[in-house]
């Protein structure tokens, strides 16, 4: 078959043009399969061989190899040239603008507020508790020594999770959500025999409409002191030192008479310091306390006749908005950049 070397070097020459100036990847396949694909016009040549006089095959089959592996190397180089054009940038970048910084986040108010009561608590050897934000009234109330016809319930009304409608009375088992976290008091003392030592920072919840002062969820830390002959004294050294701690070293603390159900007797603690005074004020209310009540002993099975102890707690948005002068809870919760950057 005359003239097929001859066919060689043109169908090679306009094979390449074709690789070379495929402008895309899929362009480029598309030359492929018309040059070496199975149907391709080289191939076509190739397949032609065989027909060849056997004098002529050996020169013929050496140039169309030859050609062929020309029109391969073209194909990867145009590949690679394609890749690389694909994966750059459309638009031309200028590598000189300054980077983008990142913004850092950093830790909530409340956060840091918890974190450092936390830390002034361990210096002197409590650990931290926790428990559940959905109680049952058992341990938020019943065991803490506030039957269910106690006044003291009132005041602390919350939300509410299985309510069933054909019961009169709510059992002691009906869930809610926490009004405080002295139920932790009763989970801790019921899994542990005496010495307790500890606090427990976490979140509550009051039926409360929102306002400056109140909000329907907010953090308590719950302190639980028991051992042999513990008393009020050590109740008093140990806040004064936590509250020092926390707001200076010029703090004063003063107790006051009250009322709790789970301790006997119960105290509110008043605090003042320049922090106090530049508010206006004299003294403020900052928390609750108590020697803890025998009847709350007996229930989780301490002795009361052995072990005393005491107990404390208090709001943490309260510590918050003293020690930074902050006026309004709700923006505590309110996720708005411009308060949570000031810490
Ligand atoms: N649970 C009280 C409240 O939510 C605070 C409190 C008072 C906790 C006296 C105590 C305590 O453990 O002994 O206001």
């Amino acid at each position: 078959m005359a003239g097929l070397i001859d066919q060689i070097e043109p169908l090679k020459s306009a094979g390449l043009a074709d690789l070379q100036n495929a402008a895309d990847l899929a362009a480029l396949e598309q030359a492929k399969g018309n040059w070496i694909g199975p149907h391709g016009r080289f191939t076509a040549l190739m397949k032609q061989l065989g027909s060849l006089p056997k004098e002529e095959k050996p020169a013929a089959g050496k140039a169309i190899n030859a050609a062929k592996a020309e029109l391969e190397t073209v194909l990867a180089r145009r590949r690679s040239e394609l890749e690389l054009k694909a994966a750059m940038p459309s638009e031309p970048a200028d590598f000189t603008l300054p980077g983008r910084r990142r913004v850092l986040g950093r830790l909530h108010p409340l956060t840091q507020v918890t974190e450092d009561i936390v830390r002034s608590f361990r210096k002197i050897g409590f650990a931290v508790a926790d428990g559940p934000e959905v109680e049952d009234e058992y341990h938020c109330f019943d065991a803490l020594n506030t039957p269910a016809d106690h006044p003291a319930r009132d005041t602390q009304d919350t939300f509410y999770l299985q309510n069933d409608p054909k019961s009169e009375i709510r059992g002691p088992k009906s869930l809610l959500l926490r009004t405080h976290t002295s139920s932790v008091q009763i989970r801790v003392m019921k899994k542990q025999p005496p010495p307790v030592r500890i606090i427990v920072p976490g979140r509550v919840y009051r039926r409360d409409n929102a306002d400056a002062t109140h909000n329907p969820t907010f953090q308590q830390v719950e302190g639980l002191y028991v051992d042999k002959g513990v008393t009020a004294a050590d109740l008093k050294g140990t806040v004064e030192f936590v509250f020092k701690e926390l707001m200076g070293s010029d703090v004063k603390i003063r107790f006051r008479p009250h009322y709790f159900s789970y301790t006997e007797p119960s105290f509110e603690i008043d605090f003042t310091s320049s922090l106090v005074r530049k508010m206006g004020k004299e003294w403020l209310e900052i928390a609750g306390c108590g020697m803890v009540h025998p009847q709350v002993f007996e229930n989780v099975g301490y002795d009361p006749e052995v072990w005393t102890g005491w107990a404390f707690g208090f709001g943490i948005e309260r510590i918050a908005m003293i020690r930074y002068g902050i006026t309004d809870i709700r923006l505590f919760y309110e996720n708005d950049l411009r308060f949570l950057k000031q810490f």
